[in-house]
C-alpha cells in the first residue's frame, strides 16, 4: 500500500478531491491530513472520509518530534494541497523528490512568499494576463522554486474576475492533481 500524507492550510477542496479519487485504489491511501490552521475546512472535510486530520503549530513543525512523526508513517508521497507556510528542510531532506506542491499559477510567473490563492488571482487579473494555470512541482528550500513536474495552462478572458479565474484554476486542479500524484506513486 502506497501512503500519502497531505499538508493543507483552508478550506481544502484538494484534499478532499485526491481523497475522494484514490477512495477506491487498494494500492494508494491517503492516511494523514495535517494542518497548521485549528479552523481549517480541509479538517471536517477529511474526516467525513474516515480519515485522520491533526494540528500543529508552526513551532512544532519544525521540532524533531514532527519528523519522528513524518518517520512513523513513512508516506511514499507528501502532498502539499493549499499549504501556506514553508516546509521544513529535514523532512525535504529525508525525503527527496517525495515532497510535491500544487501552485495556481505558471510558474515562474506568480510565486513566491505572499502569493498565494486570492493574491495570485488578483495580481493575474490586474495585470491583464493573457493566461493562467497550475504547476505541480517538487517542494525545496525556497518557495514556489523547485522542479517543475507538470503545468497546465487556460486562456484568461478580458471579463474574467479574480474569482472567476480562482474558479478555472480549481477545475484544473481537481482535473490534474490526482492524475498526476497517481502516476508519481507509479514510477
Ligand atoms: C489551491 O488553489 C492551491 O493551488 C493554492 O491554494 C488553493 C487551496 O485550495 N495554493 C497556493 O496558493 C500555495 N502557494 P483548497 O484549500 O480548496 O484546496
Amino acid at each position: 500500500m502506497k501512503k500519502i500524507v497531505i499538508f493543507a492550510s483552508g478550506s481544502g477542496s484538494n484534499a478532499e478531491n485526491i481523497i475522494n479519487y484514490f477512495d477506491s485504489n487498494e494500492n494508494v491511501e491517503v492516511v494523514r491530513v495535517l494542518t497548521n490552521n485549528a479552523n481549517a475546512g480541509v479538517i471536517d472535510r477529511v474526516r467525513k472520509y474516515g480519515v485522520a486530520a491533526d494540528v500543529f503549530s508552526k513551532t512544532e513543525l519544525f521540532e524533531s518530534n514532527f519528523l519522528q512523526l513524518i518517520n512513523s508513517i513513512k508516506p511514499d508521497l507528501i502532498v502539499l494541497a493549499g499549504f501556506l507556510l514553508k516546509f521544513p528542510q529535514t523532512i525535504i531532506a529525508d525525503y527527496p523528490n517525495k515532497v510535491i506542491n500544487i501552485h495556481p499559477a505558471l510558474l515562474p510567473k506568480y510565486g513566491g512568499k505572499g502569493m498565494y490563492g486570492m493574491h495570485v488571482h488578483r495580481a493575474v487579473v490586474a495585470n491583464q494576463e493573457k493566461e493562467s494555470g497550475i504547476t505541480i512541482h517538487y517542494v525545496n528550500e525556497n518557495y514556489d522554486e523547485g522542479a517543475i513536474i507538470f503545468q497546465k495552462n487556460f486562456e484568461v478572458i478580458t471579463t474574467d474576475t479574480a474569482e472567476d479565474v480562482a474558479a478555472k484554476i480549481h477545475e484544473l486542479e481537481f482535473r490534474h492533481f490526482p492524475e498526476v500524484i497517481a502516476q508519481l506513486l507509479e514510477s
